[in-house]
């Protein structure tokens, strides 16, 4: 490419460079759809690259594009070594991150060790084989309890809704007089690997080599807290109706509720020798790889564990995503994640949204407000040491979508609607990114109808088209700050933090960062104002942020 100055130089730099970055993570499906089947695939996202330049990012995270029968859109994997048709092929894999490196962006991919789908040769197989078998071996195959067996193993519930076992002769491809339950911690067609067996180690690490071979910079490892279950498969003592044993985190609420809970299907020592493993993998090639865990730890103690020297570069800190608008809340998950990880000497990571949770200008209130307060918690956490993940969308202010529930594809919805306590979904923030025009499908693909999940009429003022050439929008905002943010590079990564009634500040060498979660203005910190999140003059406005310097 022409005036490619940015081009990544894929041999060792040893300068970790995820120690500092801006990641942006792209949901395949919703991205951009080159062909007009509906759904994003891989040439759109190659195609869409630039986009991720001038935003200023410095890597992106693609959610699973491998061959899958995509009942959790993709985390349902039935061939690791390969793309799904509706994504592409190999070689889009391989032009995307030729294209990537070109632009100067590092790519990492997903990987889904805990489960496969139920579709994969090996659950197919074993299936088909004995109890006892070595294919039943590589799954936590077991007998029922009760009366004839009828009753799962365990009281382990799914964390999409319902028991976390189903029978095989109730599978469609199971024997009628099979006697066995499998264990699947998420939907039925994911059935949980039993990580006890060799095999299954052996396995992914042929599938980390392959990805590593083609050149990806790197893994974000779903469900990292997961893999190993206390080896009794004993129940889970939880109280009387409390919700979903099987808990992933981001419906527990808080770390505080999440500690409480006995979980011996989470968060095993056992799991750790794998990523040293895996460390050592990643190791042995050039340019700086690095995985990210996925962990949905009850505590940063244990957050921790995942990122000494040996093991991850990273783990997500989902504390800073579930903390309330609150100066105090805020100042609480930053002190404890910079105590829980300077003993290990790892550099923490901020996220407030993703594919699993309601973006946050709707978790903040939404509307002009929940806005005004997404971007200056935005800002707040891109002032932060360490590296921030972003996620689709978030960059044009996208608000979660109220999905109508004909339309609703995520498997805890299709679990739980006709129970209870139905759950609406994660579709409200997969709905497609709006790039251009007045109508749907806004650019997302060819054609004029509407994509996988519907967009909104009303999302013409949010195109990406739309907002570039506006400098009060949103996007405009997130490439300020993202290019403001590389004259923090070089502050120190500690933080002093300070709660003054609603106001959240810390310093950062000369950089002081204000967020005022109150009603009324506050006062601004000494110095020049460098940035922020919106008007201000003379004071700190109410739901904004600022960054002061000198
Ligand atoms: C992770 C993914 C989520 C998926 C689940 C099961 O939490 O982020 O989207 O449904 O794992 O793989």
């Amino acid at each position: 490419m022409a005036g490619n100055d940015a081009s990544i130089d894929p041999t060792p730099t040893g300068a970790e460079w995820w120690r500092h970055a801006a990641i942006y993570q792209v949901y395949p499906r919703s991205w951009a759809d080159a062909d007009g089947d509906g759904v994003g695939d891989l040439p759109g996202i190659t195609a869409h690259l630039e986009h991720l330049r001038d935003l200023g990012v410095d890597a992106l995270w693609i959610s699973p594009f491998y061959r899958s029968p995509q009942a959790d859109h993709g985390y349902d994997v039935s061939d690791y070594q390969d793309i799904d048709p509706l994504f592409g092929t190999l070689e889009d894999a391989d032009a995307l991150v030729a294209r990537a490196h070109e632009l100067g962006l590092r790519l990492i991919v997903d990987l889904v060790p805990n489960h496969s789908s139920d579709q994969h040769e090996w659950f197919q197989a074993a299936l088909r084989a004995e109890p006892g078998s070595p294919e039943r071996a590589r799954y936590l195959f077991r007998d029922g309890t009760g009366e004839g067996g009828l009753e799962p193993p365990n009281n382990w519930e799914s964390v999409f809704g319902g028991s976390a076992w189903d029978r095989v002769a109730e599978h469609p491809d199971g024997r009628d007089d099979d006697p066995q339950w499998y264990l699947h911690l998420f939907d039925s067609s994911q059935p949980d690997f039993d990580w006890r067996n060799p095999e299954v180690g052996d396995m992914f690490e042929g599938v980390l080599r392959f990805w590593l071979d083609r050149g990806v910079d790197g893994f974000r490892v779903d469900v990292a807290h997961g893999l190993f279950k206390e080896e009794s498969l004993r129940d889970q003592v939880r109280p009387e109706g409390a919700k979903g044993g099987a808990t992933a985190g981001e419906e527990a609420g808080s770390m505080v509720e999440r500690a409480a809970l006995d979980e011996p299907m989470w968060d095993q020592p056992e799991v750790h020798e794998v990523y040293r493993r895996w460390h050592q993998v990643l190791a042995e090639y050039p340019g700086d790889r690095m995985m990210v865990a996925e962990a949905w730890t009850a505590t940063a103690e244990s957050m921790a564990r995942f990122v000494r020297p040996d093991e991850y570069q990273q783990t997500f800190n989902f504390a800073w995503l579930l903390a309330p608008w609150s100066a105090e809340k805020f100042a609480n998950v930053v002190t404890h994640t910079f105590d829980a990880l300077e003993p290990v000497g790892a550099t923490p990571t901020w996220v407030l949204s993703n594919h699993d949770v309601i973006r946050h200008v709707t978790r903040y209130g939404g509307g002009t407000q929940g806005l005004a307060r997404a971007r200056a918690a935005t800002m707040t956490m891109l002032a932060l040491p360490g590296s921030a993940y972003l996620y689709q969308g978030e960059e044009l202010g996208l608000e979660q979508v109220d999905v109508a529930p004909e339309d609703r594809t995520d498997p805890s919805w299709l679990r739980t609607k006709d129970t209870d306590a139905p759950e609406i979904g994660r579709d409200g923030c997969r709905v497609p990114m709006p790039w251009s025009g007045d109508s749907a499908p806004f650019g997302f693909g060819p054609g004029t109808g509407q994509p996988w999940l519907p967009q909104p009429s009303g999302w013409g003022s949010l195109t990406v088209a739309a907002q570039e050439t506006d400098p009060e929008s949103t996007l405009a905002f997130y490439r300020r700050t993202l290019a403001a943010r590389r004259d923090l590079a070089d502050l120190p990564a500690s933080v002093k933090v300070v709660v003054d009634g609603d106001v959240l500040s810390f310093t950062r060498g000369d950089l002081t960062v204000a967020l005022n979660c109150g009603t009324a203005d506050a006062a601004l910190p000494d110095g020049e104002v460098v940035h922020a999140s919106g008007p201000v003059d003379g004071t700190l406005p109410a739901d904004t942020a600022v960054w002061v310097r000198g």
